[in-house]
């Protein structure tokens, strides 16, 4: 993941996190708030209702208590009952108690004689009925009204009675009762609030309180109020936080993508001249914005020096080292031809001494001897310069396959068949004139390990690993001796009469110093495998440091 996506994802989840948190603990919080001052309200509202009821449980009693003191429609009653002469009077009771029971504002209005008979109603059919219970319910009724709830129905009644001064078991009375329930959606209306006697379901819509009215009554009234002002707070709420948080994500991200495009823009940058760098360009790096790029930068810059230094102290005692042994080797190779050449000039003065006859015969051969002797040892010393002066690689990229092909083409005109495999292989950044050297050296070794042998062939294979070409010559000959395995690739280790031992020896050289390996090993069927594996961008070391005049301010 880039530097870019990494800062982008945090940043995202960080305010997607905060607004989350944010919104949701604002929401709630709100939320509480507004379920709590809306219970306020409710519950304030209720308090007019308790006033109220009471109010009509006081007043009713007031209004009908002077029907039985000086009211002439009860007085008429009551001498008309006392004196057994109703009949003349029943017709004008009966039309003056609807009109009475209006002017009261009552729903229901009864006079009744302590006989039951009722001689006046708001309902025109219970006139000159008779009823037991009403008597009952006139004659025991108490001074104060009486709450009932029937059904859905709120009512308040209160009676009272007017006896005869004599025969005081004779009375009339009179029963009147108020609906209610015009009262409580008076109240309920003015408060904001639904009252009913009959619970409704519970339902999230409502707030529902139940209020006892007193506990000898019996009766509870449910006051009801819709939430849906509430909910729809707490909606607009929701709506407002979602486009808050959608606006504040939608920048968030505009601010991160101009962020990391900001951050990883001189990081990418440093990485490209870093990458510069390492492939052989020796230009310091330089890093533009934050401060701990510039040091980075810096630090690079020293560490490549440093590892450049290092190279090249490490390559001066490799030098030193490989004369060395040169000197040794070249030393003890040049011992062997000298001792014939020795030998035959020594002879040619003994002979010359003597005048001996043979001498002219001897002369040519002797001569001859010397000349060979000087020869190899010319062959010998330009052999080991060639290796000791190896140059440093110079590389560029090239079609490695056409390279790899031509050495292929040259030496497959004569010794053992060759045959090249490639794959598609880009071009490579290398040291064109090493890499054929080494195709050369390996292609050579195979096909003289198989001299004269029939079926012999070799296989050139070139094929991409990764960031890697990766170049596999196989023969099919009799393998790598036993005695050269542990040091194929030591200098002047050889098994041929006529081979020197430096051709792997350069070949390892060459590789090495290209950053790439060389491996040797058993092919499939027999024979021997030499896998070299070099970076497809080229040698990953400077070949100098970088200049110091180069850095900029
Ligand atoms: N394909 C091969 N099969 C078997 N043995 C091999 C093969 N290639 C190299 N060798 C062994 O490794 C030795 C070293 O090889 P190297 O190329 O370094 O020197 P050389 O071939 O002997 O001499 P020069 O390269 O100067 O001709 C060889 O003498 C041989 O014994
Ligand atoms: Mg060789």
């Amino acid at each position: 993941m880039s530097l870019a996506e990494r800062l982008g994802l945090a940043i995202f989840a960080l305010t997607v996190g905060v607004l989350l948190a944010l919104g949701l603990g604002v929401r709630e919080a709100w939320r509480v708030a507004e379920e709590r001052s809306f219970e306020a309200a409710f519950t304030q509202a209720l308090v007019p209702l308790g006033d109220q009821l009471a109010g009509e449980i006081t007043q009713l009693p007031e209004l009908v208590r002077p029907l039985c003191q000086d009211d002439p429609l009860l007085d008429s009653a009551l001498v008309g009952l006392v004196s057994d002469d109703l009949a003349a009077r029943r017709l004008p009771i009966s039309l003056r108690v609807p009109k009475l029971a209006k002017a009261l504002n009552l729903t229901e209005l009864t006079v009744l004689t302590s006989s039951g008979e009722i001689l006046g109603s708001t309902s025109p059919g219970r006139v000159g009925q008779k009823s037991a219970e009403l008597v009952t319910r006139v004659a025991k009724a108490p001074p104060t009204a009486k709450l009932e709830g029937e059904g859905k129905n709120l009512t308040i009644s209160a009676a009272c009675v007017k006896r005869d001064e004599q025969r005081t078991k004779l009375w009339v009375g009179v029963l009147a009762t108020r609906n209610l329930d015009a009262v409580l959606s008076r109240i309920g209306k003015s408060s904001g609030v639904e009252l009913s006697l009959e619970a409704p379901p519970l339902s999230k819509e409502r707030l529902q309180r139940t209020l006892s009215l007193g506990e000898k009554t019996g009766i509870s009234i449910t006051a009801a109020r819709s939430r849906r002002a509430l909910l729809s707070t707490v909606e607009q709420l929701d709506l407002t936080v979602l486009l808050i948080g959608s606006a504040t994500l939608a920048s968030a991200l505009l601010i991160t993508v101009l962020l990391s495009r900001g951050l990883a823009k001189p990081v990418r940058a440093l990485a490209e001249q870093a990458q510069r760098v390492i492939h052989g360009d020796p230009q310091p790096v330089v890093a533009t914005g934050a401060r701990e790029l510039v040091e980075a930068a810096e630090a690079f810059n020293r560490a490549i020096a440093d590892l450049v230094a290092l190279r090249k102290r490490l390559a001066v005692t490799e030098r030193i080292a490989a004369r060395r042994e040169i000197a040794r080797r070249v030393a003890h190779e040049i011992k062997n031809p000298l001792l014939p050449i020795r030998a035959s000039v020594e002879t040619l003065r003994r002979l010359r001494a003597r005048q001996d006859p043979a001498f002219d015969e001897y002369f040519d051969e002797a001569t001859r001897t010397v000349l060979d002797e000087v020869a190899r040892i010319s062959n010998i010393v330009s052999e080991f310069t060639r290796f000791a002066r190896l140059p440093a690689p110079q590389p560029a990229a090239f079609d490695v396959e056409e390279a790899v092909r031509a050495v292929v083409q040259l030496h497959g005109s004569s010794g053992a068949p060759l045959y090249l495999r490639a794959d598609s292989v880009p071009e490579l950044v290398a040291d064109k004139d090493q890499v054929v050297q080494v195709v050369t050296n390996l292609v050579q070794n195979a096909q003289q390990a198989l001299a004269d042998r029939p079926g012999g062939r070799v296989e050139v294979r070139l094929t991409r690993e990764q960031d890697k070409l990766v170049l596999a010559v196989t023969d099919n000959g009799p393998g790598i001796a036993p005695e050269m395995r542990g040091r194929l690739f030591e200098p002047y280790a050889t098994t041929k009469a006529e081979g020197t031992g430096l051709g792997l020896a350069i070949v390892e050289r060459i590789v090495v110093e290209h950053g790439g390996e060389i491996t040797a090993g058993d092919a499939p069927g027999g024979g021997a495998s030499f896998v070299v594996k070099l970076p497809l961008s080229g040698p990953t070391l400077l070949p100098e440091a970088p200049r110091e005049s180069a850095f900029e301010p």
